[in-house]
């Protein structure tokens, strides 16, 4: 069995880690993937700190292994930055109108009714979403509850790292860039994953096989590096231990999978993509993310306007894809994210399946190149 340091950091049996996705990583995908012997991590970028709470108890009622949750912590918006006049003049918050009423012209050319406001933000009654005050709330729960290891997927968690080490946990942070890796080691956290091009969700500039080298590089030394980004299968976890990397952190291949948060419509369209299929548009939340192509993308590709910065981006366009899950039109107007690797999915499975199918390749990956070398 192939094991690294990362497997006695976390306690865990296999060096594969399911990527917290906003949405799809729910507590019982994390569940079955820490079952399977991974580290499940929960995608709760979205989740307020009421709902989060809940996500902790019913992930540890369905395992009793390790796990972790992801959530992001924008440097722009802690720091204000994204408050900032856009390139062309005019304030983010004094576009909405505008936005909005070409949102909503596109949605009653599509015939999608508007959803209801509490589908659209369901926690009312917490601190706006993606607001300054919405991720520092969800660290305090996060904290309080002593999750077992946290990840930041944007920014840096160093002002929480050591409240998250006092009671024992581990803190990693996913960067794209060897200067990004440098300032979160320097933080003190525990590991670091590195996101290439490639991968679905928030983007790196830089291909997944350039960037897990130079990462090594810098800060291997110091903590654990995890690869990811395009990793699908378990030649690809093979390939980024041959890299340096001491683990995968793999979103996509689990997106079709039973356990995922999405919608059957979303699913199917990960199925059916190829490595064609998908696109890095600033449309959903403001920054480079990559999603599957969708008559959303291509809206904004057409309109030849800017998207705002986060948080403002979703403002615009949760009501509309929210409204378009609703209306069962997931598939064509938001499939959602998804990496390069899509096209290796063929079929919707459980998780544990998935799994079982990564670790069995990165053995006889190992085995066969051996083999074939030493022949
Ligand atoms: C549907 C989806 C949602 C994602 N949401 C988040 C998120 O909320 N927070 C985050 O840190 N990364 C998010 N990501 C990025 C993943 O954590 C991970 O880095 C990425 O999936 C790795 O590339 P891969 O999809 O090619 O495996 C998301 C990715 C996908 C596909």
């Amino acid at each position: 069995m192939i094991r690294t340091e990362i497997c006695d950091m976390f306690g865990i049996e296999h060096p594969i880690l399911l990527a917290g996705m906003g949405g799809a990583s729910t507590p019982e995908l994390a569940a079955a993937v820490s079952n399977a012997g991974g580290l499940g991590v929960m995608g709760a970028s979205s989740v307020g700190p009421r709902a989060l709470r809940n996500w902790i108890h019913r992930c540890r009622d369905l395992t009793d292994k390790p796990f972790g949750i992801d959530t992001l912590l924008p440097a722009s918006v802690r720091r204000g930055t994204n408050l900032a006049p856009m390139s062309n003049g005019p304030l983010p918050q004094d576009l909405i109108p505008e936005y909005r009423a070409m949102v909503s012209s596109f949605l009653d050319q599509q015939g999608i009714p508007i959803a209801d406001n509490k589908e659209i933000w369901p926690e009312e009654d917490g601190p706006p979403l993606f607001s300054k005050e919405f991720f520092e709330s969800q660290m305090d729960i996060i904290i309080d509850e002593k999750v077992p290891i946290y990840v930041s997927g944007l920014g840096n968690p160093g002002p929480w790292v050591e409240r998250i080490h006092s009671y024992g946990g581990k803190v990693m942070a996913v960067v794209g860039a060897v200067r990004h890796a440098r300032q979160v080691v320097e933080a003190g956290i525990d590991a670091v994953i590195a996101q290439g091009h490639d991968g679905g969700g928030h983007n790196s500039p830089i291909g997944t096989m350039a960037l897990i080298p130079q990462v090594v590089d810098a800060v291997g030394n110091q903590v654990s590096v995890i690869g990811a980004g395009g990793i699908t299968d378990g030649r690809g976890v093979a390939a980024a231990i041959m890299l340096g990397a001491k683990g995968a952190w793999i979103g996509s291949a689990f997106l079709a999978s039973e356990e995922a948060g999405l919608f059957e419509g979303q699913k199917q369209a990960i199925v059916e993509a190829s490595e064609e299929g998908t696109t890095v548009s600033r449309s959903v939340t403001g920054k480079p993310a990559r999603m599957i192509k969708s008559k959303w993308t291509q809206l904004w590709e057409e309109s030849g306007k800017e998207p705002l910065p986060m948080p403002f981006q979703t403002q615009i366009s949760r009501p509309a894809l929210v409204s378009a899950n609703l209306a069962s039109r997931s598939q064509d107007i938001n499939p959602g994210f998804a990496g390069q690797g899509i096209g290796m999915i063929k079929a919707i499975r459980p998780a544990a399946e998935i799994m079982a199918e990564i670790v069995d390749g990165l053995e006889s990956t190992f085995t066969h190149q051996l083999n074939a070398l030493s022949g």
